[in-house]
């Protein structure tokens, strides 16, 4: 049987409104996905213009070359961590680039492929890797991580009851640890009962843990920095974040970047989804979409 995952772009029209200023550029898509935003790059772009797609995960950057595929070389698929994305562009020979977007997180498919270890309720292996070649698991983290990186990972996503849902993990481990998204969201809910409300009360601890596993913050802060360069005068950089915490992290920079006088604020508030949009694609509730561009 043929499985069959779809990923709506979130606020496509916002994306290619806000970040298109040369329609014949060279534009970056760090977080290729399905390619939902390039393809939306595309139809608004010239016949001379280019996209370099980065995706982490080699699943989803065949996936993106599928779906890209009519569009010949004007598509670069690269498949690798945006943190090393000086890298993929001097392998390229890009100098210059229009524009940039980082959609941040994991895409639908991460979400719903229950083998991929990232799903809340679909039972699967305690896996979370965006790139399935990296060595550190959820798994590992839950089976040999110290009581005190454990809580300090939970608290730090805000999670309020870190310290029992640790004490909890650590428990279970010394009978038998945990092997499957399931059973970590079983043990959550004898500690925190669900009753319904929207954010189930593994949400954080689920979210830490991916964040861990494939060290976001770091990539985020070192996408940025390593991409910027790259960026003309009135290039723009987009970046669609879903928690607090990464928004907390390009908002700042942003702020930071516009205080050194070579960069001006394109949206001085984030772009939030339409409520048609919000009700048509209930991930895309929490997002949050920033750009800046180069004076
Ligand atoms: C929210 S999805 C992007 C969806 C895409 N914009 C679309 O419209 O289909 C985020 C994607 O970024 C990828 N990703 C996450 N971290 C990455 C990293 N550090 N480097 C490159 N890709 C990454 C994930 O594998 C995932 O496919």
């Amino acid at each position: 049987m043929t499985e069959n995952y779809t990923h709506q772009p979130v606020m496509p029209e916002e994306v290619a409104q806000l970040l298109v200023t040369d329609k014949e550029g060279i534009y970056v898509d760090a977080t290729l996905g399905m390619a939902g935003h390039t393809l939306k790059l595309l139809s608004v772009l010239g016949p001379k213009a280019r996209v370099i797609g980065v995706d982490w995960d080699p699943e989803m950057a065949g996936i993106a070359a599928t779906n890209l595929a009519v569009y010949g070389d004007r598509v670069t698929i690269v498949q690798g961590n945006f943190a090393n994305i000086d890298e993929m562009m001097k392998r390229e020979n890009i100098t210059n680039i229009s524009g940039v977007l980082f959609d941040l997180g994991i895409s639908s498919l991460h979400f719903d492929k229950a083998s991929r270890g990232f799903s809340l309720r679909n039972d699967g292996p305690l896996d979370m890797r965006i790139n399935p070649g990296n060595p550190l698991t959820a798994y590992a983290i839950l089976r040999y991580w110290p009581y005190e990186q454990i809580e300090h990972l939970i608290r730090v996503c805000g999670e309020r009851n870190a310290a029992r849902i640790a004490r909890a993990i650590i428990a279970k481990r010394e009978t038998k640890p945990l092997e499957t998204t399931g059973e970590l969201r079983d043990l959550i809910e004898c500690l925190v009962p669900y009753r319904g409300e929207k954010i189930h009360p593994a949400t954080k601890t689920f979210l830490a843990l991916r964040v861990a596993v494939n060290y976001e913050f770091d990539n985020l802060t070192r996408g940025i920095q390593k991409i910027i360069p790259f960026l003309s005068k009135g290039g723009r950089l987009g970046i669609i974040t879903f928690h607090s915490l990464e928004d907390r992290i390009v908002k700042e920079t942003f702020k930071f970047m516009a205080k050194l006088g070579d960069w001006k604020h394109v949206t001085r508030k984030p772009v939030t989804p339409s409520l048609a949009e919000e009700t048509s694609n209930k991930r895309s509730r929490s997002a949050k979409l920033r750009v800046i561009e180069r004076k």
